[in-house]
């Protein structure tokens, strides 16, 4: 028997990109049942009718998160059908690349909204099953924005800054319930989202500063993700684990400098 057989996954963003890859692993390889929270309920039901296809267990719920009332509505729909939640993976984000001086109100606000107090109303919700169970893992999906700054990503990277303080808050409020709260910031990967956003100027940059020189997978992110809700990531809380190819440990990168010196010897 799988470690999450009987546990309930609920997951933002579930319909593409890293969410998604999250919630089929869950859901297949942890048998957990799983629940994805998004605003494509197109994309939300496919992804779950998909999961159900292969012997998982998995529903859809189409939420938009920057709706506080409705989110909280979904929640207790989610609790009803399925159960308290037991995982908690947060992977929905809004990401736009605005100048700072003239990032707009209205949009500082959503990003702010989708990206922070969604995920903080989530975490709540589950915390109060969590407690209960004495049993609990919470992921944010952050970013390496949140860890250093990019061009035009004020907005995001403010919020998903918060989101990395968020973690280490609930965590140390969780942590005597056998509670774990973490967070992933991943690198670039290809995803929808980063396919829309990232012209050739973004992807030659990050190629020269990645020291791996790639983008990563859904897969990669995932494998992380599932880490941190396994069993055997009980002892870690509060922790930001970049999953980045080297891009947060980077400094001066030089790639041809021993390729090109002559040698000391
Ligand atoms: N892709 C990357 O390079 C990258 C890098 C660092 C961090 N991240 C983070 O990973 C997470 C997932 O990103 P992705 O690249 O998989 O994106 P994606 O666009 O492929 O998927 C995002 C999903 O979230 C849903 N969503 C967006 N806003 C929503 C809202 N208001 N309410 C409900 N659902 C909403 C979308 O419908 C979509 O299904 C995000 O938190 C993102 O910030 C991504």
């Amino acid at each position: 028997m799988s470690q999450h057989s009987s546990r309930v996954a609920l997951i933002t963003g579930g319909a593409s990109g890293i969410g998604r890859r999250i919630a089929e692993k869950l859901a297949l390889e942890e048998k957990a049942t799983v629940c994805i929270l998004d605003r494509d309920g197109t994309a939300a039901g496919d992804v779950a009718a998909g999961i159900r296809r292969a012997g998982g267990r998995a529903e859809s719920f189409v939420v938009d998160l920057s709706d506080t009332e409705g989110l909280e509505q979904t929640l207790q729909e989610l609790t009803d059908r399925c159960g308290g939640p037991d995982i908690v993976i947060n992977s929905a984000a809004l990401a736009a690349t605005v100048p700072a001086l003239d990032y707009p109100l209205p949009q500082w606000q959503l990003t702010m909204a989708i990206n922070v107090t969604a995920p903080m109303l989530i975490i709540q919700h589950a915390l109060r099953h969590m407690r209960v169970k004495r049993w609990g893992r919470v992921i944010n999906i952050a970013s390496i924005s949140g860890v250093r700054a990019g061009t035009g990503r004020l907005g995001y990277g403010s919020s998903k800054a918060a989101l990395i303080a968020m973690t280490r808050q609930f965590a140390i409020e969780s942590a005597e319930w056998g509670v774990t709260v973490n967070a992933v910031a991943p690198g670039p990967v290809d995803t929808p989202m980063v396919r829309s956003m990232h012209g050739g100027g973004t992807a030659d940059t990050y190629g020269a500063m990645i020291p791996m020189a790639r983008y990563g997978s859904t897969d990669e992110i995932a494998h992380a993700a599932l880490f941190l809700a396994s069993e055997g990531a009980s002892y870690i809380s509060g922790h930001t684990l970049a999953v980045d190819g080297g891009f947060l440990a980077s400094g001066l990168l030089v790639r041809d400098l021993f390729s090109t010196a002559s040698p000391a010897h």
